[in-house]
């Protein structure tokens, strides 16, 4: 029984470490692309034209940016910037909103 309890409470570690070790892969993305440019640090944006981001769910970031980068939302700076976005680029950033909500 303490075995199991062991190995449970090690598991939820490591689950609980990989989702941060995600938002904080998001977080440097935000900075390292340039993301936070034009919608702000914590995606709080300064500037009308730019949405701020912070408040999305991470489904709606991710899906936002899967749309960016397919073409089939159009956006000239977001298709853009959605293309140099790898799979987990999109799923980190997805993780890091959620983490500001
Ligand atoms: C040069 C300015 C600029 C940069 C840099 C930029 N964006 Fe955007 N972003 C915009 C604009 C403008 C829109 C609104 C597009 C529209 O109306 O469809 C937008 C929209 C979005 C949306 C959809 C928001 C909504 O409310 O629907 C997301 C998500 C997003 N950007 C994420 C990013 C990420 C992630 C990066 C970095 C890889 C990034 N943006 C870089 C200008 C920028």
């Amino acid at each position: 029984m303490r075995f199991v309890l062991a190995c449970l409470f090690a598991a939820a570690t490591i689950f609980s470490a990989a989702a941060q070790a995600d938002v904080a892969a998001g977080q440097s993305t935000y900075a390292a692309k340039g993301c936070i440019g034009c919608h702000g640090a914590g995606g709080i944006s300064v500037v009308a034209t730019y949405p701020s981001l912070k408040g999305q769910s991470g489904d709606y970031i991710r899906k936002s940016l899967t749309d960016f980068r397919s073409g089939a939302r159009k956006n000239p700076v977001m298709n853009a910037m959605a293309a140099g976005l790898s799979n987990a680029d999109i799923e980190n950033l997805g993780d890091y909103f959620d983490s500001l909500k």
